[in-house]
């Protein structure tokens, strides 16, 4: 029952519902995502409120241009007005599928002040801007969920939340970008150039028009920055995560990893770090890895996303799927809808975010990471002495190193041992400058747990 001040609207906060008395909902966007969302809900709407406990009711569907929506969603539920339809006292729940980042911000930041719960499946928005949707929530006393912006019904967001709440969570590291996971697949297994399979996954409908946010890393730039402020209980934003994407991987060094028994994969890597000191950091970023192929993350293929987890107790874990498309995203939208819905049914709130640790975030050069660096070399005396010099002085110890004729010049392999990014990246600009290295080739991190 509710006990609400009669100034405020009946749909604030999460302080239960009347029997029987439905929860409003206000969809914001209908394109892929959105009409996945209204179909599902209306396909399942006896099983839905049985599992929430009270009957949900769609009461606008907002878009930016009511025309080329007119037709698929009833009339007198469309609106182009979305600001004035998330702020009516009779919409509880406030359900984000628009994409972009200052006008949803702005949308959900009114909702929330207004008492509605929000469900957003969108990343980029969640990336830049948890602490104030985040502040806003608490201070409603309400519900932000947002299962659907990392990996899609991939249920990351929940394993991290609930799940493993009572655990050290030491390492996430994953395949969160399905584009990019595809076209080092398809270069993996055929052999063939960036440029042809980037061409590829657009002619398939993986890579949008733009590539750009999935090629160049932002978009899993993003769900680092969700998954580290989640196992970390720090805010990690967007900013936060260093991000390198696929674009300068040649076919070249895909067939480098295969011989060496490696593939090449984008990885998304949080981790819990600690220096001399002992003091800890957050470190999360985004860059092309070379992976043993025994590993469980070398065999996802496809368009496939894959999150691995190693925490204290509960040790490895990995979870597996389709991390994007309209099915599986509305899939994530409509379990958060039914726990958002649920408690403001019965009133309470889900766990939200909790940053305590607020521990420091690692600037990237202070990560301990292993490189692998491809390079063409003067073959005559002395060379090799001379380069190993560069990484000694830099106490970057050597774990192997391969020299191949190739072409006239000798090919050197050079792969590492852990050591500091900045030393590391210093030592590649060292070997650029010296007479002795023809070209870098390339230049890639390895996986280490
Ligand atoms: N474009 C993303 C991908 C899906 O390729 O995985 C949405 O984040």
């Amino acid at each position: 029952m509710s006990t609400q001040n009669s100034n405020i609207p009946s749909s604030a906060g999460n302080s239960g519902k009347a029997p029987g008395e439905a929860v409003g909902i206000a969809i914001l966007g209908h394109g892929t995502v959105g009409r996945e969302v209204l179909r599902l809900m209306e396909e399942h709407r006896d099983a839905l409120e049985h599992r929430i406990g009270g009957p949900i009711e769609v009461r606008g569907v907002a878009v930016s241009d009511k025309e080329k929506h007119r037709g698929s969603v009833p009339e007198e539920l469309l609106t182009d007005d979305a600001m004035t339809l998330i702020q009516r006292d009779d919409i509880d729940l406030v359900v984000e599928v628009i994409g972009g980042i200052d006008y949803p911000r702005r949308l959900l930041l009114t909702a929330l002040q207004a008492g509605k719960s929000v469900v957003t499946a969108n990343k980029a928005l969640v990336a830049a801007h948890a602490d104030e949707l985040a502040e806003a929530a608490d201070r409603a006393n309400v519900d932000l969920y947002f299962e659907a912006a990392v990996a899609a019904a991939i249920p990351v967001v929940g394993m991290l939340r609930r799940s493993l709440a009572g655990d050290q969570i030491e390492l996430v590291s994953g395949i969160v970008n399905g584009t990019t996971n595809f076209i080092l697949d398809a270069m993996d297994s055929t052999g063939a150039s960036y440029d042809d399979m980037l061409k590829e996954a657009m002619a398939l409908g993986y890579a949008e028009a733009d590539p750009t946010a999935d090629v160049e890393g932002h978009d899993a730039a993003s769900k680092a920055a969700i998954l580290a402020s989640l196992a970390f209980h720090t805010r990690v934003n967007y900013d936060d995560v260093y991000c390198e994407g696929i674009s300068h991987i040649t076919a070249e060094d895909i067939a480098a990893a295969k011989a060496a028994g490696q593939t090449i994969k984008l990885l998304a890597i949080c981790q819990r770090i600690s220096d001399e000191s002992g003091q800890e950091y957050v470190s999360a970023r985004v860059h092309p890895t070379l992976i043993s192929r025994d590993h469980p993350l070398a065999s996802v293929d496809k368009s496939y996303n894959a999150v691995f987890v190693e925490a204290e107790a509960a040790g490895r874990l990995m979870f597996y799927g389709n991390g994007a498309g309209g099915d599986p995203t509305a899939s994530a939208v409509l379990g958060d809808i039914v726990g958002a819905a649920r408690n403001k049914v019965h009133g309470g709130r889900a766990p939200g975010e909790n940053t305590y640790a607020n521990l420091p975030v690692a600037d990237f050069g202070q990560v301990p990471t292993r490189y692998h660096i491809d390079m063409e070399v003067v073959d005559k005396v002395g060379v090799l002495a001379e380069l190993a010099t560069f990484f000694a002085e830099r106490g970057i110890s050597l774990r192997t190193v391969r020299q191949e004729e190739r072409g006239g010049h000798a090919r050197l392999i050079v792969v590492t041992h852990t050591a500091l990014e900045a030393d590391l990246a210093q030592c590649v600009e060292r070997l650029k400058e010296s007479t002795s290295v023809k070209a870098v080739k390339s230049v890639l991190r390895l996986y280490s747990e």
